[in-house]
């Protein structure tokens, strides 16, 4: 829970259900509670492998995790675009970007990105999260509300916090509560509602469409942390809004560069007069150091590959229907994926922790997500399909899931 931010409704039919994430327990350097929880998390030695694949403890791994759900990190054009700008620009931006960091790279990737979104314009971050925590105290403050879905990433939360807007949950996707709390705060001047566009630990997407309706009848603004969308869904990549036939409505368009694109840094897209204020404004784009000319080569690199080969995306939604129908067969419970984003619902910390272990030792990395990165009570082992995965890869995740699964019982 957030120290006096979040601001529960009472009543009972609009009242906020649950918690979004919150921080660590435990503190004063000490550990120890986060191991007696089975909530430690450690760090692992992670080398590139054949393929997806990777090496772990010079174990070889299938890798059931990677955001780079197209692979695109090791695609040819995007090294070799990024090598070239190494060459001539060097590996650091060496300043801020309203210093010198400000290079004609950096503007074209914010050009390109304009284009892919359909928007006037776009700003890159360093990250999806100093995007995220930049943008959102930037658009509200003091005297504002925000209104998100309960499942929103955390660096959304983050963001909140930060603004010191009045913040209101609602039950994820529940398109009923939403309409209850902006009817109930239709009096307050400035309301923005801010939702995942594709959930990233869920993997379900978001009643965008809903959303901008509601948000249009109670004139609140709206945003959408498209991360995991981006590249992905909608028939060329575009992300939610593309996927869902949605043309306008979404004022912010928040995403990453470290997902499909492969990279590193983040972006937003909009009009020109939000990309101004915030270029004037949101304090992790002015006080820091600029993204990297090599890494904003590579990205370019990537929204042409996006654009040019959909065979890319149409062989991840191939696998992605491969694998899917192959673990749902199995009887494991996969939430509410419906996407290249597929759980494996566990529950308690204990045996998603056993079971993301015995799959390592058959042979597939796929980590156990637990609070407070996922609500309690819902651990999970996170996988994700690529486009890049063979179909021995996808057989060899599934049967070690086939039989860890049925070891802890998870399988009956
Ligand atoms: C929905 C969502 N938004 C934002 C971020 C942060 O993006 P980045 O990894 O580029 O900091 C993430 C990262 O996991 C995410 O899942």
């Amino acid at each position: 829970m957030f120290p006096g931010e979040i601001s529960r409704l009472k009543a009972s039919k609009a009242s906020v259900e649950g918690e979004a994430p919150s921080g660590f327990a435990g503190g004063g350097g000490d550990a120890s509670p986060f191991k007696a929880k089975n909530l430690l998390r450690r760090l692992l030695v992670v080398e590139p492998g054949e393929g997806s694949g990777l090496v772990i403890d010079g174990k070889r791994a299938v890798n059931l995790s990677s955001n780079n759900y197209l692979g695109l990190s090791n695609h040819h054009r995007i090294k070799d675009a990024s090598i070239r700008a190494i060459e001539r620009y060097g590996a650091g931006a060496g300043a801020s970007r309203l210093i010198s960091g400000h290079t004609n790279i950096i503007k074209e990737l914010e050009e390109r990105i304009a284009r892919f979104k359909s928007t006037e314009a776009a700003l890159v971050f360093g990250s999806g999260y100093l995007a995220n925590i930049g943008i959102i105290p930037s658009i509200v403050g003091d005297g504002d509300v925000i209104i998100a879905d309960r499942l929103n990433h955390a660096s959304i939360f983050e963001g909140c916090r930060i603004s010191r807007a009045r913040l209101l949950i609602y039950r994820h996707k529940d398109m009923t509560q939403l309409e209850e709390i902006l009817n109930r705060y239709s009096s307050y001047k400035r309301k923005l509602v801010i939702t995942d566009g594709l959930f990233s630990m869920d993997g379900d997407i978001a009643p965008l469409n809903d959303i901008v309706s509601l948000a249009k009848r109670y004139e609140a603004m709206v945003m959408v942390d498209d991360a995991h969308a981006t590249g992905v869904l909608g028939k060329s990549g575009r992300g939610t809004m593309e996927h869902l036939g949605i043309k306008d409505g979404v004022d912010i368009q928040m995403g990453t560069l470290s997902k499909a694109i492969g990279c590193y840094g983040g972006f937003v897209a909009g009009d020109n007069a939000l990309i101004d204020y915030l270029i004037n404004r949101a304090r992790s784009f002015i006080f820091t150091t600029g993204l990297p000319p090599a890494i904003a080569a590579a990205a370019i690199a990537a929204f042409d590959i996006i654009e040019e080969m959909p065979e890319i995306r149409e062989r991840l939604w191939e696998n992605r229907g491969y694998y899917f129908k192959a673990v749902t067969g199995l009887g494991l419970d996969t939430g509410m994926s419906e996407s290249q984003i597929i759980p494996i619902m566990i529950g308690d910390e204990k045996r998603g922790l056993e079971f993301s272990e015995r799959l390592l030792e058959l042979g597939v990395f796929a980590p156990v997500i637990r609070p407070p990165t996922v609500p309690k009570g819902k651990t999970r082992i996170r996988t994700s399909i690529m486009a890049t995965h063979t179909k021995e890869e996808i057989d060899t995740g599934v049967d070690a899931l086939k039989r860890a699964g049925r070891e802890l019982g998870i399988i009956s």
